[in-house]
């Protein structure tokens, strides 16, 4: 094996490369993770840090067009593959022109949405399989890891009800079947990955946040 592809299948590339913190909410619809990453990302500035705030789809001006496309109501049926390849899109982009860059800068990237999102919604929920959509944004990403994934955990009925007050996107308008899948696959993402975390999102706003804080705390104290 050629070296460059034994260090980029140890992570040794990817640890020499990364300096700063990344850290990623997740979670089903309406579990409230905009709120909370833009209440960390405030009290991570107020410490005094740079922080950088993405989200998924989107936050590059070719980002916000596939987020277009993905979230248009009006499509119809879009392929469960061309809906990953679309993520995935967005992803490169997002980590080549923003993450990466905040990254090597030392600062703190908060991420609304990552991969988990993709292997969640498109591997199991549209049965993509999650080995393709592994791989997939391994490329798409250089197998760029978070060092945090915040999961906020709020029961699929009372997360649907509160997304329902607005208006609902292509994603969100599918079956309640679909949106348990991908609640299961969460569930295994935290089983097997150290980094991912659950978190209550039970109860108001700032409740949730010291909760959030707690893990974050942890993460920030590593070096
Ligand atoms: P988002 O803007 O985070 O919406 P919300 O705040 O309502 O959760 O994401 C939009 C939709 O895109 C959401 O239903 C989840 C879906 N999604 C995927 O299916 N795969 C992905 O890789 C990502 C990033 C999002």
């Amino acid at each position: 094996m050629m070296k460059k592809d034994a260090e980029s299948l140890s992570g040794a590339e990817e640890f020499e490369e990364k300096k700063g913190k990344f850290i990623t909410f997740e979670g089903t619809e309406g579990c409230g993770k905009t709120t909370q990453a833009e209440m960390i990302a405030e009290h991570l500035r107020l410490e005094g840090r740079e922080v950088v705030m993405v989200r998924e789809p989107g936050g590059t001006a070719v980002g916000e067009k596939i987020r277009e496309i993905l979230l248009d109501t009006r499509l119809g049926d879009i392929a469960p593959i061309t809906e990953a390849l679309l993520f995935a899109a967005d992803r490169a982009q997002q980590i080549r022109d923003v993450v990466r860059p905040a990254l090597q800068a030392k600062k703190i990237v908060v991420a609304d949405r990552y991969v988990d999102s993709s292997l969640a919604y498109q591997g199991v929920g549209r049965g993509c399989g999650l080995e393709a959509v592994k791989n997939l944004n391994e490329w798409a990403t250089g197998e760029l890891e978070p060092d945090l994934t915040i999961m906020l955990d709020l029961p699929l009925e009372e997360g649907l009800k509160r997304a329902g007050e607005l208006e609902r996107d292509r994603i969100e308008l599918e079956s309640l079947e679909f949106h348990r899948n991908v609640r299961n696959a969460y569930d295994m993402l935290e089983r097997i990955h150290p980094r991912f975390v659950l978190v209550d999102a039970r109860g108001n706003p700032g409740a949730v946040h010291k909760r959030v804080l707690l893990e974050v705390n942890r993460v920030m104290q590593e070096s």
